[in-house]
């Protein structure tokens, strides 16, 4: 714990367990923690990943209850829950709904970081366990999306397991490990149910180990300077912790509206048919969290390398904290930067687009320009710029940059 602590055990029974376990001092610690007192509404992003990961969890173990994973089951289950059990249609809409939620937040937290460097040092673990966060999750989003053994469910399957046979040698033993057999079927349906019940387990202990981090080195802000002075910071609770719950209920709110009134506007048409291995849908699409990852990989006209590129342009994101060699933190004191920041945002976006459409033409070409500057902004732009940016000047406190330096000279 970064700071000392508040709690003092009040009764014989708390001291005694504080003594063996002192959990409720770690609670009440996590709670007192200084916060920055000018972080932005992009800060509540955390709280609010943390509970789309409840709901993913709580409603995902309520579905489990009534699926059934085996090929020929598997989509008439789903019905089932949707049309028979009670507030089952809620349920698995929340669950699928709440999935393309999850990946929302995450990729506003995600940019966040970029943008106001909270990947800098001393936070360089936190950021590594949030791209090993980000992974878990992509892995439970593809496991999940072939349960309900739609038509995309098994060719986007059979597409993104065929890509583990490009590995030379081991290629084909590492992609029939996958299938539990010669193409994608009743065994691989079963092991992807397994793990997609695994994955969000080893994912809250990630995002435990994430939490401790931010404990330990505190969070970052707008601003990207340490705290200083005494007034630079707030406790967490209650200042944070009801801006959290407000921006949650916000978010909440459009998640409810998707649930309830469009569910299936994110959600491919397509896997509502029954899978069929005899018939191949004429354009096979992940879910829409995948996509830009996607494009780069049908950018790439060998197999190998498209799979080795769409690869590192995810694990490429963990070595930012060395690949951005600025001492500035905060785009905010970095105008070149934050053009070439949005360049990347706006990549990623057009990527996206690209993934939903057929690799051919111009939208192959315009792939492989994008797919540059994907790389380029992390292995070429970002070290160039922290070496030779002009960077504006950083106010002398987090105080300062709330009140501006007049009002703390009048303060004095
Ligand atoms: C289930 C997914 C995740 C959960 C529940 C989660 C949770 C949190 C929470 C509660 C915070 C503190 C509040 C905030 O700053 O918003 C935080 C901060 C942070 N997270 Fe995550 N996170 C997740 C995924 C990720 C991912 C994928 C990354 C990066 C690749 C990441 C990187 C960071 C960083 C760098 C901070 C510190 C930000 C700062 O202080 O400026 N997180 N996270």
């Amino acid at each position: 714990m970064a700071h000392e602590s508040v709690y003092t055990p009040n009764s014989g029974i708390e001291k005694w367990l504080d003594e063996r376990l002192p959990i409720i001092r770690l609670g009440v610690d996590f709670m007192a923690m200084p916060t920055p007192r000018n972080l932005n509404y992009w800060w509540t992003f955390g709280g609010i990943l943390f509970f789309f990961l409840m709901v993913q969890i709580i409603t995902g173990i309520i579905l489990a209850m009534h699926y059934i994973p085996h090929e020929s089951m598997a989509f008439d289950s789903v019905e089932h829950i949707v049309r028979d059990v009670n507030w089952g249609d809620m349920l698995q809409n929340m669950h699928s709904n709440g999935a393309s939620f999850f990946f929302i937040a995450v990729y506003i937290h995600i940019l966040r970081g970029m943008y106001y460097g909270s990947y800098k040092a001393p936070r360089e673990m936190l950021w590594i366990l949030g791209v090993i966060i980000y992974v878990l999750m992509m892995a439970s989003g593809f496991l999940g999306y072939v349960l309900p053994w739609g038509q995309m469910s098994l060719w986007g399957a059979t597409v993104i397991t065929n890509l583990f046979s490009a590995i030379p040698f081991v290629g084909g033993a590492i992609t029939e490990l996958l299938w539990g057999g010669y193409a994608v079927g009743q065994p691989t349906l079963n092991r992807f149910f397994s793990l997609h019940y695994l994955m969000p387990l080893i994912l809250f202990a990630f995002v435990g180990l994430h939490i401790w981090a931010l404990h330990v080195v505190g969070s970052n802000n707008p601003d990207g300077i340490e705290i200083k002075l005494k007034e630079d910071s707030l406790p967490f609770h209650s200042y944070f912790s009801m801006k959290d719950a407000f921006a949650m209920v916000l978010f909440a709110m459009i998640y409810v509206y998707f649930v309830f009134f469009m569910p299936d506007y994110m959600g491919h048409p397509d896997n509502y048919v029954r899978a069929n291995p005899m018939v191949t849908p004429p354009h096979i699409v992940p879910e829409w969290y995948f996509l830009p990852f996607y494009a780069i990989l049908r950018a790439i006209p060998d197999k190998l390398f498209g799979v080795i590129f769409m690869f590192a342009a995810i694990a490429i994101v963990a070595f930012l904290p060395w690949l951005d060699t600025s001492r500035v933190r905060s785009m905010r004191y970095r105008p070149t930067a934050k053009l070439f920041f949005w360049g990347f945002v706006a990549t990623g976006l057009l990527l996206g687009y690209l993934g939903a459409k057929p690799a051919e033409g111009g939208y192959v070409i315009a792939s492989r320009i994008l797919t540059a500057y994907w790389f380029l902004y992390f292995i070429v732009a970002l070290p160039l710029l922290g070496w030779t940016q002009k960077t504006k000047t950083l106010p002398g406190s987090i105080t300062e940059a709330v009140l501006g330096k007049d009002a703390m000279k009048n303060n004095k």
